[in-house]
């Protein structure tokens, strides 16, 4: 008998990804063919259709929820599942509504995925068990299977911080550290198959509580750099709040710990980072970023910006204007706030008029597109170190690689998907690089 294609697809975080890979990991061990894609690769010829939602915002959930809609009215729909933080969120009242989902498997559950299309749990509609901290299937290890150059693993999940805007916490439920011993395991299984670049995850990695001689975050960061073989090891995301300077030596210290680094800052003013609940201030947080520029002065910083949040005025919206000029971010992505179910901002006013979202989103942009470009035009002529990922999506004819500050760089080059290769950048586009292979 052949057993039926699964197709998953996936929305929002990195965190997702990772998880959908696992999820097609434990399916292709137990026989099931599987294809992994994002929204955008979404086509009507599977049996099974895993959707790994998003309930980071609003507009996330919708699409999933139209995707959905869409599989359902094909003639031979497809067993629909929905995965990820909106089955975990919003099983009961979606339970009645989204009748074309057969099954809502939360983020803990997906250890039961082969059972469940198996047939032996079909009574049952509902897999959305609250975590256990230190159960064995809480952290699913990448499969041997594992190919290409670069991989995520998991070193702790949930949250406990409770940012008044965000629902993570109701959706990944508290912090839990994974051991360390079992990170530096999967990192060098990953490593001995060819992979050259580990990504590790979780929601705030800098409150990574470990034990022994790897109680921190920063411990962590110089014992699994060590791993042989390893050419790149990043992380996100960071809370500044738990941003320690011992973290900011390991990436300064530590040469295949890539000089880069997501610090999310949401907000410029006080009076809206202390409603959201962020535990830090402007000032705290600049300091924080001169303070990691002494350390390694060439770092590629992100954030993340979020504008319109409950009580946002025109004069607080400035403050994060001003302090995305000072920052000086490589890059950024801005969001605009929408009420989230369970989250103390939902029960605030949301005042700020949809257009004026937008509008201070735009602002955002614009000035973030100088700096970008400005940090973009430091490159000219530069020669840096490149990671092929593989053919370039918008030609084929020129390869792709990303650089330690993760950028990406297109090239004409007959090299392997996984080769560190150096590339003299020749040219700037608006969000990627052109360069000339260096020979020797
Ligand atoms: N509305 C809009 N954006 C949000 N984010 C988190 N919650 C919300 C929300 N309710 C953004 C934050 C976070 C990023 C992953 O998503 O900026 O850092
Ligand atoms: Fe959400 Fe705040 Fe936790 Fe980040 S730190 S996942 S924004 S609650």
């Amino acid at each position: 008998m052949n057993l039926p294609h699964v197709q998953i697809i996936t929305f929002g975080c990195q965190m997702n990804v990772c998880d959908s890979e696992r999820m097609a990991e434990i399916l292709q061990a137990a026989g099931y063919t599987v294809s992994l894609g994002g929204e955008d690769d979404a086509v009507g010829s599977a049996d099974v259709l895993i959707v790994n939602t998003c309930s980071v915002r609003a507009k996330a959930e919708q699409k999933a929820l139209s995707l959905i809609g869409t599989y359902a009215k094909q003639e031979n729909p497809p067993l629909i599942v929905m995965a990820g933080c909106m089955a975990q969120v919003h099983q009961r009242e979606l339970l009645g509504k989204v009748t074309a989902v057969s099954h809502f498997v939360g983020p803990n559950d997906y250890y039961r995925l082969p059972e469940l299309l198996g047939g032996s749990l079909k009574g049952r509609k509902v897999w959305t068990n609250e975590p256990q901290c230190g159960e064995a299937h809480d952290f699913i290890p990448a499969a041997c299977s594992h190919t290409g150059p670069s991989a995520f693993v998991t070193v702790m999940k949930g949250c406990d911080n409770f940012c008044a805007y965000c629902v993570v916490p109701y959706a990944r439920g508290p912090e839990r550290s994974r051991p360390a011993q079992d990170i530096y395991d999967e990192v060098k299984r990953l490593t001995e198959q060819g992979v050259q670049e580990v990504s590790l995850l979780g929601q705030n990695v800098n409150s990574y509580k470990g034990s022994g001689s790897v109680a921190t975050f920063a411990d962590l960061l110089r014992y699994v750099a060590e791993v042989p073989g390893l050419k790149r090891l990043r992380f996100m995301t960071s809370h500044p709040k738990d941003l320690s300077a011992d973290i900011v030596k390991a990436i300064a210290d530590v040469p295949n710990i890539c000089k880069a680094l997501h610090l999310p800052v949401q907000a410029g003013s006080n009076k809206v980072l202390k409603a959201m609940g962020r535990g830090y201030t402007r000032e705290h947080y600049l300091d924080l970023l001169q303070m990691i520029r002494s350390y390694v002065p060439d770092i590629a910083l992100t954030t993340d910006i979020l504008v319109g949040f409950p009580g946002e005025s025109e004069s607080d919206f400035l403050e994060t204007a001003s302090l995305v000029e000072l920052a000086d971010y490589t890059d950024l992505f801005v969001f605009a706030y929408s009420p989230r179910p369970h989250t103390k901002a939902a029960e605030l006013v949301d005042d700020v008029p949809q257009k004026e979202k937008v509008a201070r989103l735009t602002k955002i942009v614009e000035i973030q597109n100088i700096h970008s470009q400005k940090h973009m035009e430091k490159l000219l002529g530069k020669e840096l170190k490149v990671l092929v990922e593989g053919p370039s999506k918008s030609d084929k004819s020129l390869i792709t690689g990303r650089t330690e500050g993760n950028k990406l760089v297109h090239f004409s080059a007959d090299v392997k998907p996984g080769s560190l290769v150096t590339v003299k950048i020749t040219a700037i586009g608006t969000h990627s690089l052109r360069g000339e292979l260096c020979h020797g």
